[in-house]
């Protein structure tokens, strides 16, 4: 078997969205193969690997050639046991005796946040670099993760656009994206913990050196512009970056992994049934700094 990847859609999309082949990621893999699917995800910024058996423990281990793994916050912490291992995030509607959440569950409310368009961890101080999302049980319909290329987006801002973007500084929190959805049932403790941190709105990516508009849901103020100016242009901002010609949409197979940067793609999921099972595990790299110690 040799690894080869090439994009998913050559004619429309060369380089956005690319797929994998010819590699068995329940095996361990060489410091070469790592290598070249580091240099697929800066060109194509997403990659699908289909047909992967994946425990948590060889998820794990393969994501671990990216970087350290983040810890998983996996969503509120309603229950003191979790579901999962620490580093594994919990993206599915089940409880910790594989049930399916009810419609009310609060940490599923809390989990429609992720149909919002984002960037995972945009609201840590060091943001996420790769999350890799494996599909262990699907629905029989719907429930497509839809990805945004944020390089694309950068490059086809209008000049005055662009010039008003340039050295500004946003703030994200998961208290901005949830009061997006209504949610703001938090408690003081949750409050202080999703405290806002500050990136920058253009960020240049650490290896290609491309630049990329940095947005997600969770940013919810621009540092000294008024609130409401500055959502506004955050709004219009999102609404530029998601057209559709700058939008892969994924529709799962069990046992796809997905790996996305989030340095230079936003995210979001789209609705299923929710008395079905959608079990996906999620591991996440972080990155290395701010985006504020990045180069600008
Ligand atoms: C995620 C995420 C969307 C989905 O795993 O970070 O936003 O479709 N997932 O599950
Ligand atoms: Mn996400």
């Amino acid at each position: 078997m040799t690894l080869s990847i090439h994009p998913i859609d050559p004619v429309s999309s060369p380089f956005f969205g690319g797929v994998a082949s010819g590699i068995d990621l329940t095996q361990p893999i060489t410091a070469d193969q790592a290598a070249e699917i580091e240099k697929g995800m800066d060109r194509f910024g997403v990659m699908v690997f289909h047909d992967q058996r994946l425990s948590d423990e060889a998820q794990m281990a393969f994501s671990r050639h990216f970087g350290e793994l983040e810890f998983a916050s996996n969503n509120l912490r309603d229950t003191k046991a979790q579901r999962l291992g620490a580093h594994i995030a919990d993206i599915s509607n089940l409880d910790i005796d594989n049930n399916v959440l009810a419609r009310e569950n609060r940490r599923r409310l809390f989990s429609l946040g992720t149909r919002l368009w984002h960037s995972d961890s945009s609201f840590k101080v060091v943001p996420a670099k790769y999350s890799l999302l494996s599909a262990r049980i699907i629905p029989s319909k719907g429930g497509n993760t839809e990805f945004a290329d944020m390089r694309a987006a950068y490059d086809t801002l209008d000049d005055a656009t662009r010039a008003e973007c340039e050295g500004l500084v946003c703030e994200h929190s998961q208290l901005f994206s949830r009061a997006q959805i209504g949610f703001g049932d938090f408690t003081d403790d949750e409050r202080r913990e999703f405290a806002p941190v500050k990136q920058r709105l253009i960020r240049r990516h650490p290896s290609t050196g491309w630049k990329s508009l940095y947005l997600a849901s969770h940013a919810g103020t621009i540092v000294d512009w008024p609130i409401p100016e500055a959502r506004a242009f955050l709004r219009d901002l999102i609404e530029h970056a998601t057209q559709r010609q700058f939008v892969y949409a994924h529709e799962w197979k069990q046992f796809d992994l997905v790996i996305w940067d989030n340095q230079a793609t936003m995210h979001r999921g789209r609705p299923f049934d929710a008395k079905e099972v959608r079990d996906m595990h999620r591991t996440t790299i972080a990155g290395l700094r701010s985006t504020l110690e990045e180069a600008a």
